[in-house]
């Protein structure tokens, strides 16, 4: 979703702006800007499109070492040029850029804004705008722009200069992520570190309804009210080679073959001296003392939440929930006396989860976050933490940070099961080692991923994924992986569900994935596989070593049923991939989505 860079320092802001913008592209966005202001005034350079197409109509020979700029992934008004950001209040002396969403904007505009002929569409214009009349009517900068922080309604990430003062970005947040980083002779904001490692890797939390005076020596926190906040840096532990493709065509491949690593990393990382599996704190405590617990997530988190259920309930014997964060935000289920809230979250900054942790946090309730990155939000604002310890994921469709979920979750849920009483029969670290095997030998089996891509996908408009059990809530993940990034219309389905309407869509030649990883649930998948097929489907299993029969079109390396899921969907990501490839799609960059969302 929307993401933003400033500069401010000894050096020209171009080429750092448009790199730093660009280490955001991985968020979505459809449109990018930068302003940058030197004597001979503010220069606003915007494009409908990707960063290489700004990069063309940014004039190389204006330099400046103040700038600001955004990458804007449309809400209010269509992506274009008009609507893009840097946007400037009526006289050009203020330039702003800005995340979120202003909920009022309206009512700004009829209470501040009656003599003002807005040029855009965006509810972000008007923030420019009430700034500058309230500069008109008499007021510091500094005090209209804190104003104006207390008029707005919703979230917000801004970043403002004034034409007038070439030494200062002000900026400000509320609900949407933004952080300053800090150099010896420059400053900069960023929406996350990746943006800004390239200059620094020293960075400041800001919390809501801060705003910060940002120069090239200083960097002021003041709450709403004008108090200066005292804050102490941190040090962002990621290696700018993370976020490289390196030799790999697309972010996406490189995660994929990244999970095997990931999974040993956690296995290591979740382990007391002793070898035995561990979590920081009393996270597994509160667990095991949880009278019902609430997974809440969106996405690819919710469908890793489905399989963490599994291990809760069977291992740890804890009754557990799986919600979408945007319905249980306003559709709350009867709660139990003594839950705990899970939210699973790869970026922690989801605004429709953070809405529900919000409400929860208001009704005293425990709540752990499940997430990649430390220091979010959703990682902040709750109880405990536990992280994913994935590396920077960077491609739309996730991948990693899902089997990264799965692992972290079948960990707490096995050290829970024995603190109350229910030790796990099988080593629970041994078994995600073999697992890990297994998904290193399916990554060098991409040829075959491939060539079942294009047999089953290059021209079909639609596929079905079905499954029973925990291979059900594969397929979803399957199906999810497969219209974000290929735009075929895909569905996954309970395998046994189908027959209750959805078969009537099955017609020649419809591409049907069935996954029989589930022992107890085999012969059942494969009676559904007749019956698609029965009406002209083109089925392709895919089984798990000891339950394959001759005419599988792939058998998955042995792995622990219960662990299946962390096999299974490599090759579900993979044919997705290919899929993608072979239809002309970006991969990494797909259509209308953002890897960050943080609107609700
Ligand atoms: C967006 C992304 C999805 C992701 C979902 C939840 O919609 O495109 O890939 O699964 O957000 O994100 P989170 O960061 O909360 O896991």
């Amino acid at each position: 979703m929307c993401g933003i860079v400033g500069y401010i320092g000894q050096r020209d802001t171009k080429e750092i702006l448009l790199k730093g913008l660009e280490k955001l592209e991985y968020r979505g966005y459809d449109s990018a800007g930068i302003a940058i202001m030197n004597d001979e005034g503010v220069h606003v350079f915007k494009e409908k499109g990707r960063i290489a197409d700004l990069r063309e109509v940014v004039d190389g020979k204006v330099a400046s070492t103040i700038g600001i700029g955004h990458t804007r992934w449309a809400t209010h008004g269509e992506p274009s040029h008009l609507n893009a950001h840097p946007h400037q209040s009526a006289s050009g002396r203020f330039t702003l850029v800005h995340n979120g969403v202003i909920e009022n904007y309206v009512q700004l505009t009829r209470d501040y804004l009656q003599d003002v002929t807005l040029k855009s569409d965006t509810d972000t214009e008007v923030v420019v705008q009430v700034i500058e009349q309230f500069v008109e009517s008499g007021l510091e900068v500094e005090e209209a722009f804190r104003k104006t922080l207390g008029l707005l309604k919703g979230s917000y990430a801004i970043a403002l200069f004034d034409a007038e003062n070439k030494e200062t970005i002000y900026v400000a947040k509320n609900k949407s992520p933004l952080l300053v980083g800090l150099g010896d002779t420059f400053n900069v904001v960023a929406s996350d570190a990746m943006a800004m490692l390239q200059v620094t890797n020293e960075y400041v939390e800001l919390m809501d309804k801060e705003m910060v005076i940002v120069t090239d020596k200083k960097v002021v926190i003041k709450n709403l009210s004008g108090d200066v906040m005292t804050r102490a840096s941190y040090i962002a532990e990621l290696d700018a080679g993370d976020i490289e493709k390196g030799t790999y065509p697309h972010y996406m491949l490189k995660e994929i073959d990244e999970q095997p690593l990931v999974i040993r990393k956690i296995v290591q990382t979740y382990q007391d001296e002793n070898g035995k599996l561990d979590v920081p704190g009393d996270v597994a405590d509160a667990v095991a003392e949880a009278d019902r617990i609430y997974i809440v997530a969106c996405g690819t988190s919710y469908h890793a939440g489905l399989v963490g259920k599994q291990f809760l309930e069977t291992w740890a014997g804890v009754p557990t929930e799986v919600y979408v964060s945007s319905e249980f935000s306003y559709n709350m289920p009867l709660l139990s006396e003594k839950p705990l809230f899970i939210f699973l979250s790869q970026s922690g900054e989801t605004a429709d989860s953070r809405s529900v942790l919000v409400q929860t946090n208001k009704l005293g309730h425990k709540a752990l976050t499940i997430t990649n990155v430390p220091g979010s939000t959703l990682s902040r604002e709750a109880d405990y933490t536990l992280l994913l310890h994935a590396g920077p994921e960077i491609a739309v469709a996730s991948t990693k940070a899902y089997t990264a979920q799965i692992a972290v979750l079948g960990i707490l849920a096995a050290i829970a099961a024995g603190k109350r009483d229910k030790e796990l029969s099988f080593d629970l670290a041994h078994e995600l080692g073999i697992v890990a095997n297994a998904m290193e030998a399916l990554c060098d089996q991409k040829d075959e991923m491939e060539m079942i891509a294009r047999d089953y996908l290059t021209v079909t408009r639609n596929a079905f994924f079905i499954g029973r059990g925990l291979d059900y809530y594969v397929c979803l993940e399957g199906a999810l992986k497969l219209k974000e990034i290929s735009y075929i219309q895909a569905e996954g389905f309970a395998g046994g569900e189908l027959k209750h309407g959805t078969i009537a869509l099955i017609e020649d030649g419809t591409p049907v994935f069935a996954l029989a990883t589930q022992e107890h649930v085999n012969l059942s998948i494969r009676g559904n596989v007749k019956e698609v097929a029965a009406r002209g489907a083109n089925p392709c299993i895919i089984s798990l070593k000891g339950l394959e029969e001759a005419d599988d079109q792939f058998v998955l390396p042995a792995a622990h049923p219960a662990l299946s899921a962390l096999a299974s969907v490599v090759p579900l990501q993979l044919i997705a991939y290919y899929a993608s490839l072979h239809r002309g799609c970006d991969v990494d960059k797909p259509r209308n989505l953002a890897k960050s969302v943080t609107v609700e």
